[in-house]
């Protein structure tokens, strides 16, 4: 039957576009000992035009006391701006209240510290929450529904994970955790 055959060859380009954003995304890493509060701040270099002009201030709150990770810096930015990008988005939408990001940098534990990045924008449409991270799920009219897929999949290859978590006040916030590597000293 055509319809079948039609979604067949869907499923396949799905699968081709994963490996391939797998393949851009998964360079090997080039991991180095990092500090993850100056990739934030280079991130935020990145975007600054686009911040300016939408009006959106952003908070970037941190730990004094973290250790560099072993990570690769370029990736682990590029998945900061994927983030904040998808937040400028989100905050494009919201009419009423401040436009606000706010990223935080934090130790969690002993095995990892925690980047998140949260916004005061109108959140994750619950019909997609479970599926934004998959290719092609966009609720964007110019989306491409790539950027969070190959955010994690960059954050897997740091051994670290991304996720989103609903929060106090129904925000929505993205976390991405880096692992800890036992012994390591402080920045200095
Ligand atoms: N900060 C956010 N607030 C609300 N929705 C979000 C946010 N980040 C991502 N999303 C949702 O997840 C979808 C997928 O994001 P992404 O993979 O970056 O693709 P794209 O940005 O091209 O749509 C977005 O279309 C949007 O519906
Ligand atoms: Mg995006």
């Amino acid at each position: 039957m055509l319809l079948t055959r039609i979604v067949e060859q869907v499923e396949r380009t799905a699968a081709v576009v994963k490996g391939l954003s797998q393949f851009a995304a998964g360079k090997t890493p080039y991991r180095v000992a990092t500090d993850v509060v100056q990739v934030v701040r280079h991130a935020m270099g990145l975007i600054s035009l686009d911040l300016r002009a939408r009006q959106v201030s952003i908070d970037v709150e941190s730990d004094t006391d973290l250790p560099r990770l072993d990570v690769d810096p370029i990736q682990i930015e590029q998945i900061i701006v994927n983030l904040t990008r998808n937040s400028l988005d989100a905050l494009q939408e919201s009419t009423v209240g401040q436009r606000e990001i706010v990223i935080g940098i934090h130790r969690d534990g002993d095995s990892a510290v925690d980047i998140s990045v949260a916004d005061s924008g109108p959140g994750i449409p619950e019909s997609c929450f479970e599926q934004v991270f998959n290719p092609f799920v966009t609720t964007k009219e110019e989306g491409l529904g790539m950027g969070l897929a190959i955010s994690r999949t960059i954050a897997e290859a740091n051994g670290g994970r991304l996720f989103v978590a609903h929060e106090r006040g129904g925000n929505t916030v993205f976390h991405l955790k880096l692992p800890l590597q036992i012994g390591e000293t402080p920045i200095p």
